[in-house]
C-alpha cells in the first residue's frame, strides 16, 4: 500500500521528466509541426532500403492528413474538416462525381469560395474506391500506391508526376477558409516521392 501511494505521488509530480535527448548521429531529425523533412535530411540513413522506408514514412505525414484522406474515403461519402461525415449528405455516385442534383460540381468550383467556405479545385471529385486510404496502415497504403490495378493504372514515374503536379493534390497546400494545410510544399512532397521511387519504393513494416 505504501508503495502504491509513493508511486502515485511520484506520478503526480510533473516537470521531473528529462527533455527528449537529441537524436544520436545517424538518426533522422524531428520535423517541426507544419514542416516536411527535405530529401537531403534522409542522407543520414546509409542503407538504401531503410532510407526508402523512412522517405515513405515522411510521405505519410501528407497522405494521411485530413486534407487528403477526406477525399480518399473507404465508403461512399466524402469527409470534411477533421474527418467528419460530409454535410450536407452526398454520395460518390457512378463516376465519383455525385448523383444527379447533388453533383460535386453543383457546389465545388475550380477554386476555393471564401464567402461560402466551399473548397474548390479543377474537376473536384472523389478518389475511386480502390484508392481508399481511410483505415489503412502506411504499409497497406504504400503497397496500394504501387499497384497499377489500384492506383489508376499509373507507373511509378506517373505517380511521382501526380504527387508533384496534380491540381487536387495541390489543393492540400491551399485549402482555403480556416483549414489546416498539409505540411511542407507540394514541390517537397513530389521530391520525397521521387526519392522514394529512386531508392526502390520500399514499404514500411506493418506496425500493428
Ligand atoms: C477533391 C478530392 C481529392 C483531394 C482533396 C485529394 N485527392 Fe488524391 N485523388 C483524387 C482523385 C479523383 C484521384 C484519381 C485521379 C486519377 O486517377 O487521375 C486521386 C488520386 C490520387 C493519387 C494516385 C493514385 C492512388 O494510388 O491513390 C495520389 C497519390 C493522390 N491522389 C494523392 C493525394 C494527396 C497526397 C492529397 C492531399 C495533398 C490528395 N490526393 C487529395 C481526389 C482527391
Ligand atoms: C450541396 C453542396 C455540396 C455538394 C453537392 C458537395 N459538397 Fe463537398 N463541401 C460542401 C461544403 C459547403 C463544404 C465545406 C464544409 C466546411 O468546411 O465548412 C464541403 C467540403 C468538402 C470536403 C472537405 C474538405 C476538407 O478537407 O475539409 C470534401 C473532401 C468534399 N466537400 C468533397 C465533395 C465531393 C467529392 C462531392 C461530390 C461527391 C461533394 N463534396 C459534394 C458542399 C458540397
Amino acid at each position: 500500500m505504501r508503495k502504491l501511494i509513493l508511486a502515485l505521488a511520484l506520478a503526480g509530480c510533473g516537470g521531473k521528466q528529462a527533455p527528449a535527448p537529441p537524436p544520436p548521429a545517424g538518426e533522422l531529425r524531428q520535423a517541426a509541426p507544419g514542416e516536411l523533412l527535405a530529401v537531403a535530411d534522409f542522407d543520414v540513413i546509409p542503407d538504401v532500403a531503410a532510407r526508402s522506408r523512412a522517405l515513405f514514412g515522411e510521405m505519410t505525414r501528407v497522405i494521411t492528413h485530413a486534407r487528403c484522406i477526406n477525399c480518399h474515403p473507404a465508403g461512399d461519402t466524402p469527409h470534411q474538416r477533421d474527418m467528419e461525415i460530409h454535410d450536407p449528405p452526398v454520395v460518390r455516385g457512378p463516376d465519383n462525381r455525385g448523383v444527379a442534383g447533388m453533383q460535386c460540381a453543383t457546389c465545388h468550383q475550380d477554386r476555393n469560395q471564401e464567402l461560402t467556405r466551399v473548397p474548390g479545385a479543377p474537376d473536384w471529385h472523389l478518389a475511386p474506391i480502390e484508392m481508399a486510404w481511410v483505415g489503412k496502415s502506411p504499409r497497406a497504403i504504400c503497397e496500394q500506391l504501387k499497384d497499377p490495378s489500384r492506383n489508376g493504372g499509373k507507373t511509378l514515374a506517373q505517380l511521382v508526376e501526380h504527387t508533384g503536379h496534380d491540381k487536387l493534390v495541390a489543393w492540400g497546400w491551399e485549402p482555403g477558409a480556416d483549414r489546416e494545410p498539409v505540411p511542407g510544399t507540394q514541390a517537397q512532397f513530389g521530391a520525397l516521392t521521387a526519392a522514394w521511387v529512386e531508392s526502390g519504393a520500399h514499404c514500411p513494416e506493418e506496425t500493428r
